[in-house]
């Protein structure tokens, strides 16, 4: 009888079972066996030597010969950023993202841009589009002429032995897997995107990436809460973990590290999903609103902070309605949570009732964030949609709020300032005392919630009677609606 080449194993206590059961006999968790790959017989040989000393043999860390892994730029800079450089020769990268943000798309322009330069083809292996749909996305996004057509070269299958079979034979410069879940190896049960099957194609994508010194991109699906067998499992496996994101109505991609062996994870790769496919956006400032424009009440301007990378940022609210039954709450970009929370703060610490309303938020260009420092601005957006006044368009702001609605400093302030000093911004508000000027920009520092409020709706320009009321009219609305 043939050897077994898997095994299920606890993922809670670590005990093996050479068949599936629901209770692991060993600690009584249900439902914790996962079907493991066994390392082949032959993976030690395929392995390369790390080092020419005996194995088994520690060395003094600072005698070690420096890696000498070569990285290959490829030629999308965007893309290269968030790597570290290029891609690593012998990595394994899992691209991971919503089903539709546009991973196909990157990844056959990055095959694309590697065969253009390099003098070995590029292998796209695509297990989810056939051949023909991947050519006619090809001709869309213009990469059919020249060399990338001549050195782009396709292969349907699902099969993790054929896949590395050609990837041998071939020795491409780069080896795009599209996607992790849709490969099955024969020696393993379960359908294809089982965790078994992910991670034994992965891990055995992982020898052919090492044994050959091929790059290997592996594209992979996750879903909005992040559950889908499969990238989640990855992560440990592979040597950068690549997320795209944006709201699927938005043209914002960002692209971003969450590991890296080769790289800091402190970059932001920024993209626009258009009709020729993703387009590199170098200076965001393109894309987001200008400082110039006339902003509706509702309207904040945000000073975020993406990896190393500030970005200037328009963030919208609508604030009406409500009054039977439970308020309705959308958020596109923004955590609904983090919207919930404001709320809450800006009714408690700020006099702003809006817990009874219906509220929209948005943040422009389909962009979707985290950043503590949208606080802020978002609280800011949703108060000028309540009371009607608009905050000058020439001012923006960033800064976490914390519970008691105090304002708390944010990382990276000074490039995220001199940023919208560049962008023409007259005025920031930020955590802190004081007024000092940065490049031209007038930085306010506010302590609270409530003070930033009357700082950024007292000059509002329209809407004179409003704005002409003296501050503490604001105390006074206290709980109000509009
Ligand atoms: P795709 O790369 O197939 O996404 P994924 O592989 O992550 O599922 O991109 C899907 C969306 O991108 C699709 O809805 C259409 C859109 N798109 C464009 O807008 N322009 C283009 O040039 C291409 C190729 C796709
Ligand atoms: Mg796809």
């Amino acid at each position: 009888m043939a050897r077994p080449s898997s095994r299920y194993v606890c993922q809670a206590c670590a005990a093996a079972f050479p068949r599936w059961e629901g209770q692991c006999r060993s600690c009584g968790a249900w439902n914790t066996l996962v079907e493991t790959a066994l390392p082949r017989a032959s993976r030690r040989a395929q392995r390369p030597a790390a080092s020419p000393l005996a194995p088994g043999e520690p060395v003094a860390l600072r005698d070690i010969a420096p890696g000498s892994a070569p990285r290959l730029s490829i030629g999308i800079g965007e893309l290269d950023r968030v790597l570290g450089g290029g891609i690593v020769a012998g990595s394994l990268v899992l691209l991971a993202g919503e089903p539709g943000v546009g991973k196909s798309t990157l990844a056959l322009e990055a095959a694309a841009a590697i065969a253009s330069v390099s003098d070995r083809p590029a292998l796209y292996v695509s297990g989810e589009e056939s051949p023909g749909q991947l050519q006619l996305r090809a001709e869309r996004l213009g990469l059919l002429a020249g060399p990338p057509g001549e050195r782009l070269q396709v292969l349907g299958s699902t099969d993790v032995e054929a896949v590395a079979e050609a990837a041998r034979r071939l020795s491409p410069a780069i080896l795009i897997v599209d996607s992790i879940q849709s490969l099955t190896a024969d020696d393993l049960e379960g359908p294809a995107g089982s965790v078994g099957q992910v991670r034994g194609s992965a891990q055995r994508l992982l020898e052919l990436a090492k044994g050959e010194g091929i790059p290997i991109v592996l594209v992979g699906h996750v879903t909005k809460d992040g559950s889908v067998a499969g990238p989640k499992t990855l992560e440990h496996v592979v040597d950068v973990v690549l997320g795209l994101e944006g709201e699927p109505g938005g043209a914002v991609r960002l692209l971003r590290a969450t590991k890296n062996r080769f790289g800091s994870t402190e970059e932001v790769g920024l993209f626009e999903m258009g009709g020729g496919g993703l387009r590199q956006l170098s200076d965001p400032a393109e894309l987001f609103a200008p400082p110039g424009s006339v902003r509706p009440p509702g309207s904040a301007t945000a000073l975020l902070l993406e990896g190393s990378r500030p970005l200037v940022v328009e963030v919208q609210a609508l604030v009406g309605g409500g009054g039977y039954g439970p308020p309705r709450r959308a958020a596109s970009g923004i955590d609904l949570d983090r919207l919930s929370l404001l709320t809450a703060v800006l009714a408690k610490r700020a006099g702003v009732g809006i817990g009874s309303h219906d509220v929209y938020v948005s943040l422009a260009g389909g962009l979707r964030t985290r950043e503590p420092a949208l606080d802020l601005p978002l609280a800011l957006a949703l108060a000028s949609s309540i009371r009607d006044r608009p905050i000058p368009a020439d001012t923006v702001a960033g800064g976490e709020v914390s519970l008691a609605g105090e304002l708390r400093q944010i990382p990276g302030l000074e490039r995220r300032l001199r940023e919208a000093a560049r962008l023409g911004y007259r005025r920031a508000i930020v955590a802190g005392t004081g007024e000092r000027m940065v490049d031209g920009l007038r930085v306010v520092g506010v302590p609270t919630l409530r003070a930033a409020l009357e700082a950024a709706l007292e000059t509002a320009p329209s809407r004179e009677a409003a704005a002409r009321r003296p501050l503490t009219a604001v105390a006074v609305e206290r709980g109000r609606g509009p």
